[in-house]
């Protein structure tokens, strides 16, 4: 099997919290005929606790140890849409699992709107201080700009790249599906 018959069996969606992977994933997967699987949410199920809980009470650093983990199982499994946490890409043993199994599809949605859709939620342990509490406006503002530049260059890295902003979902489903059609083909 060459490389992007081999890499076609996996689609990961990367991008920010907040650019709609959790959302987009199902989706897409329903419509191109593949299983889904989020990674938060499998490593919720798993422990039995939230993202915030295993923050707060095992640490970040666990959470990257049962996030890579996790992935490397993944890269193994056929026919699945898979959808990334914010920070899954960042880790470069990560990076390499993902890149050489599947093909990248990166929500892109500008920091202006991810602070919209983000300044009221608690269960982003990395944006706030204290897992479960809010940043004030200004701080959580910074925090994401700052995080978004560290992180933009290691998403850019994707194959395809979906500008989603205030796109509706099914807008953006079509234009991964129509992209991707070129790789599944
Ligand atoms: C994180 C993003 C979250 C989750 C964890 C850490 C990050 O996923 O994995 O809170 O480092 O960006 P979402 O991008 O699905 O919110």
């Amino acid at each position: 099997m060459d490389a992007l018959n081999l890499r076609k069996a996996r689609i990961y969606l990367t991008g920010f919290m907040g650019s709609g992977k959790s959302t987009i994933g199902p989706i897409l997967a329903n419509t191109i005929g593949y299983d889904f699987v989020d990674v938060d949410r499998t490593i919720e199920q798993e422990t039995g606790m939230s993202v915030n809980e295993i923050f707060q009470e095992l640490g970040g650093e666990r959470f990257r140890e049962m996030e890579r983990k996790l992935v490397i199982e993944l890269s193994n499994k056929s026919n699945l849409v898979v959808s990334l946490g914010g920070g899954t890409m960042v880790d470069p043993e990560n990076y390499r699992a993902i890149s050489s199994s599947g093909i990248i599809v990166y929500l892109k949605t500008n920091p202006a709107l991810l602070f919209k859709r983000l300044h009221r939620k608690t269960d982003r342990p990395v944006l706030t201080k204290i897992p479960g509490h809010l940043l004030e406006e200004e701080e959580l503002r910074a925090r994401i700009e700052e995080l978004y530049r560290t992180r933009e260059p290691i998403y850019a890295k994707a194959d395809i790249t979906i500008q989603t902003d205030e796109k509706r979902v099914g807008i953006t489903v079509d234009e991964v599906v129509k992209k991707l059609s070129q790789y599944l083909a």
